[in-house]
């Protein structure tokens, strides 16, 4: 798979979904389904949007111990999902029994990446909370060299480390970056955003975009500018 960009479809319900993505008739974007709307519709609206034709990272973050995160992984790759991923922190040994967990019988797997730190977890915080005392940008390095070693495909970072991971873990390494916004647009809560074509100047491989394009006024031309910037 290139360079994409994907829709992070955070919406309270399946219906939601499927109104704003029924707008889209002449393309079928990369969409990201999370923990809210999974938990609101299950597996069937991971189904449905697969069977309209649309490649979906399922961002449910699994952390725990490894035989379950092993068991857990299993059933997501009989959803046929294209991305999932997990935390590192989980720890290697976690990392590969997911990577077991969810390589089919016939050796096929979706694409599996990390969360390294959360872009809400801080310096402050990581040190007083979690008693990591690093700087947060050696352990955000440490989490994707973790992740490479367990054989993942790549991590979701900040576009503003997507050189620094490429160049610790091979340009191969998949870097999924959200914090995307217009130049002309509104931050938001986001600290540290970019646009799509820094994102790709970069050297991002996706870019994961919610409000930009799904509070658009026009969310069909806000998707193609996105794309227009970034895979040109
Ligand atoms: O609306 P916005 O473009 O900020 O959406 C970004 C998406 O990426 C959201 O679904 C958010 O949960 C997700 N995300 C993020 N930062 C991370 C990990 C995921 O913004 N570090």
């Amino acid at each position: 798979m290139g360079r994409d960009v994907i829709i992070a479809c955070d919406f309270a319900s399946g219906q939601a979904t499927l109104d704003f993505l029924s707008q889209f008739t002449d393309e079928k974007p990369f969409v990201k389904i999370g923990m809210e709307l999974f938990y609101a519709e299950g597996p069937a609206i991971v189904r449905e949007l697969k069977a309209c034709g649309h490649k979906i990272f399922l961002d449910l973050k699994l952390h725990d111990i490894p035989n379950t995160v092993k068991k857990a992984m299993a059933v997501l790759s009989g959803l046929d999902v294209d991305i999932c991923n997990l935390h590192a922190a989980g720890t290697i040994a976690m990392m590969e029994a997911a990577i077991e967990g969810l390589t089919r019988p016939d050796g096929t797997r979706p694409l599996l990446i990390a969360v390294t730190q959360l872009t809400s977890t801080d310096q402050e915080r990581m040190e007083n909370d979690l008693l990591i005392h690093a700087p947060i940008d050696e352990v955000v390095l440490h989490y994707a060299r973790n992740a490479k070693k367990a054989g993942l495909d790549g991590v979701v970072c900040s576009p503003l480390e997507a050189r620094k991971v490429h160049d610790a873990c091979g340009t191969d390494f998949l870097t999924v970056t959200p914090g995307v916004r217009f130049a002309d647009g509104d931050v938001g809560d986001q600290k540290r955003v970019t646009t799509p074509a820094k994102a790709k100047e970069i050297g991002s491989d996706y870019i994961v975009v919610g409000r930009p394009i799904t509070a658009a006024a026009d969310p069909v031309a806000a998707y193609r500018r996105c794309v227009a910037e970034f895979v040109g």
